[in-house]
């Protein structure tokens, strides 16, 4: 079965989260609408809507993440789930549980949703193929495949600062080739009409054949950022290279490091994004990471919007969202 077709129910409504790769442009876009309804809801004294009263959403963590499972658990706790935070390292998986044994455990508990960041490619598509039908499932990260809700929170982001997306030039700098974040950023800003998307990035960090997702190859920082008005710089992920590709921090900074100076050819209200955790002096100065061109910070705190969003979608709550988070 396609990943498209598994994340959709029959009437072709979001069922799981799994990759923005193949979901329409309408598909996108009502996830940017409702977190635009949800926006508010952060700066409420009360910063709660209803919508998931009564569901238990289980942040299912089998690699380390700070922002994405916090973010999850404020977004479910905004919406009034009950949510079970499962620590893997701690749990029956490290006793030698399979992952299917863990899931039907999980699921004789009555939970209606799991947020799943596995270490393999493809662990919230297997998920998905083994829960019940009235089981949700949101990947929250796979491997270096998809991370569809970084995604669509820096889409989000970019969506409020510059709307026109026909017109937007994009660029992703840094290690491609590890990036799930690159992977669900790219599918997500084509679908929604962005034709300038460029990947920056030395030769050893660039996957094979990116350029068949549509996008345009540089190897030089400064020819790639003439004139872009988002660049989306990426963590080197030194926990998926081997020392061999790699040069030495210094020169990594030297040559693709996101400085001032380096700022200087893209468009005066250009935006910086990375989404986290961020490495000073090696893929950004704090002169760029803390200036007045980044929306990081920004990122973060629409993370919880966009994934109230998400999660109202895929449980079917959507409906009632209107009357809910106005
Ligand atoms: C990203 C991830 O985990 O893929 N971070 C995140 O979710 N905030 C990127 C990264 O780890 O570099």
């Amino acid at each position: 079965m396609s990943a498209h077709s598994i994340q959709l129910d029959r009437h072709g409504r979001l069922k799981h989260f799994l990759t923005t790769e193949g979901l329409s442009r309408d598909i996108l876009t009502s996830i940017l609408d409702y977190a635009e309804s949800f926006a508010g809801v952060s700066g409420r004294a009360v910063k709660k809507v209803p919508l998931l009263r009564g569901k238990t959403v289980a942040n299912l963590f089998f690699e380390s993440s700070t922002r994405t499972r916090t973010t999850f658990e404020l977004a479910a706790k905004r919406l009034s789930a009950d949510v079970l935070n499962i620590n893997i390292a701690t749990s029956a998986t490290s006793k030698g549980e399979s992952l299917r044994d863990t899931l039907h455990t999980l699921e004789a508990m009555h939970c209606d949703l799991f947020v799943v960041r596995h270490g393999n490619s493809g662990a919230a598509h297997f998920i998905a193929g083994q829960v019940a039908d009235n089981v949700h499932i949101i990947n929250a990260g796979d491997g270096r495949h998809a991370h569809p809700t970084q995604a669509m929170l820096d889409v989000f982001t970019i969506r409020r600062h510059k709307p026109d997306f026909e017109s937007l030039r994009v660029a992703i700098v840094g290690d491609i080739a590890h990036s799930r974040v690159a992977r669900s950023k790219i599918h997500a800003l084509s679908t929604l009409g962005v034709s300038d998307i460029r990947v920056i990035a030395p030769k050893t960090l660039l996957p094979v054949a990116i350029e068949s997702l549509g996008v345009r190859v540089f190897h030089d920082l400064h020819e790639g950022l003439r004139e872009v008005d988002v660049i989306t710089m990426l963590r080197l992920q030194r926990e998926r290279i081997s020392n061999a590709v790699l040069p030495s921090e210094e020169e990594y900074f030297q040559c693709f490091g996101l400085t001032e100076a380096r700022l200087s050819v893209a468009s005066p209200d250009v935006m910086v994004m990375h989404p986290g955790p961020i490495n000073r002096g090696i893929e950004i100065d704090s002169q760029v990471a803390d200036g007045a061109r980044s929306v990081i910070l920004q990122q973060v705190s629409h993370g919880i919007a966009v994934r109230m969003a998400v999660m109202a979608m895929v449980t079917g709550a959507a409906s009632d969202a209107g009357s809910g988070a106005d």
